[in-house]
């Protein structure tokens, strides 16, 4: 078959017209359901990216250490992705995966060789909350028990179950959990909910599982669902102790240990592919979104063959589930990671981020906290370093003024007072440095107000 001659004239015409941000602020007030929010009091309108930078409508150019929520893991443009993308789109954008198709049969060969020891099976869709609540079909079947554990301030998504397990902050209509679903103490040392010193503590909040499954279930469970680092959460992250805590006491009622790396992920806490990975606990299903396709949507669950074994046919479909677009692109991801070796970058980079932040630790009276890990790092800002009364309004006031500077930032916490830095990794070593010039900035303007 012939590749086809692409013009840009081919292009629909509205696409390619000249706009200003007002017009397009005002279609989508017109057309987009509330739901749609953005950050910032005057939003901001990208139009293109390179590397670890946006540009906006205006031609002003940011550097970006909030990847889109943590999304575009190999930057913007990358010269593999874009290729991959052309590529493929020029050959075959979708079939179902009624059809075998190559990108799909290499992308979950690809995964094997980079899962945690023993996922060698795959199940893939769009996105995270669909891939959390396929996999929790698949625990639920397989332990036949009800019952699932999710941790104080996780986020697992919006899709029905996957947002009764999020405690990070939004329960927005008047329903109570539905059963099955139970919660536990996530470790959050800044705000120890027992009152505890880490590491004086004896990992109670770790404990706590056990007289969860012991009083709230029938002493089974399905499975244990846990973040390795918070994100939405505000980049809360326990002590590796905690992991192999809370995994023994599951494995003790049988149940399924399921890590949520959507986050996580694709080497973003450095050195290691998966979060969990840096614990020594071994998952029994890794739940992967976000970074697995570098701003492609994909979603999707890897396993051990004896868990997978009873998903069947009827279980599950996704009509978008395995495209080969979408394969295609994540496999150019990985192999991006590989190639420049962003596993190791991620820890060293890290490294530089965090020392720089730790000195604004001890500068600024807003910063109460410093943590996280690779490339997905935290600052929780508080009002007072004693009371550690949230800095909600304050976090705001920075987040404007980094905008102002040309710097983007998360926004995470229960309180929306952390601010959240999960950088594309193509972030270089002169970007952190212009990037924490800029914070510095922001927090000690910030702070006058307090
Ligand atoms: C840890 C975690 N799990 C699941 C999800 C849900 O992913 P998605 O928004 O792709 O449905 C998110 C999204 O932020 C997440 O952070």
């Amino acid at each position: 078959m012939l590749v086809k001659q692409m013009t840009d004239e081919l292009v629909p015409k509205d696409l390619r017209k000249a706009y200003t941000d007002k017009e397009i602020l005002e279609i989508e007030k017109q057309h987009l359901a509330p739901a749609v929010g953005h950050y910032y009091e005057d939003p901001v309108l990208f139009v293109r990216g390179d590397g670890a930078k946006l540009e906006d409508h205006a031609g002003k150019q940011y550097i970006d250490l909030f990847a889109g929520i943590c999304t575009t893991i190999t930057g913007y443009a990358h010269p593999k992705f874009v290729a991959t993308l052309k590529w493929q789109a020029e050959r075959l954008v979708y079939t179902s995966s009624l059809y075998a198709t190559i990108p799909y049969a290499l992308l979950v060969r690809k995964l094997a060789e980079i899962a945690p020891s023993g996922l060698s099976q795959s199940f893939i869709v769009s996105s995270g909350s669909e891939a959390i609540e396929a996999a929790l079909f698949m625990a639920r079947k397989f332990t036949k028990s009800p019952y699932i554990v999710a941790c104080h301030h996780a986020y697992h998504g919006r899709t029905t179950l996957a947002r009764e397990l999020s405690t990070s902050g939004w329960r927005t209509i008047p329903e109570a959990h539905p059963s099955g679903v139970r919660f536990t103490p996530n470790a959050y040392c800044y705000r120890c909910q027992f009152g505890k010193e880490y590491p004086d503590c004896d990992y109670e909040c770790a404990r706590y599982l056990r007289e969860v499954i012991r009083t709230e279930t029938n002493r089974a469970i399905a499975a244990f669902i846990i973040e390795p680092i918070q994100g939405v959460g505000g980049i809360i992250q326990p002590p590796q102790e905690y992991f192999r805590i809370v995994h023994e006491i599951v494995k003790e009622f049988d149940g399924l240990f399921i890590s949520d790396e959507v986050q996580t992920g694709f080497g973003r806490t450095g050195e290691k592919w998966w979060g969990i990975q840096h614990s020594g606990v071994e998952p029994d299903i890794v739940i992967m979104a976000k970074g697995f396709g570098g701003g492609i949507p994909i979603g999707g669950f890897m396993t051990r063959p004896e868990i997978a074994e009873d998903y069947t046919g009827t279980d599950s479909f996704a009509t978008f589930g395995g495209n080969p677009l979408s394969c295609a692109v994540a496999l150019s991801v990985i192999e991006i990671i590989q190639d420049n070796n962003y596993l190791s970058k991620a820890s060293q980079m890290g490294s530089q981020l965090k020392t720089q932040l730790d000195e604004m630790k001890a500068k600024h009276k807003i910063v109460g906290d410093v943590r996280g890990q690779g490339m997905m790092i935290g600052v929780e800002l508080v009002r007072d370093q004693d009371s550690k009364e949230p800095a909600t309004q304050e976090m705001l006031k920075v987040m404007e003024i980094c905008r102002e500077e040309g710097l983007l930032i998360g926004k995470g916490g229960f309180d929306g007072n952390v601010v959240r830095i999960q950088p594309p990794l193509e972030l270089t070593g002169e970007q952190i440095d212009e990037a924490c010039i800029i914070l510095d900035k922001a927090l000690s303007k910030a702070e006058k107000s307090l």
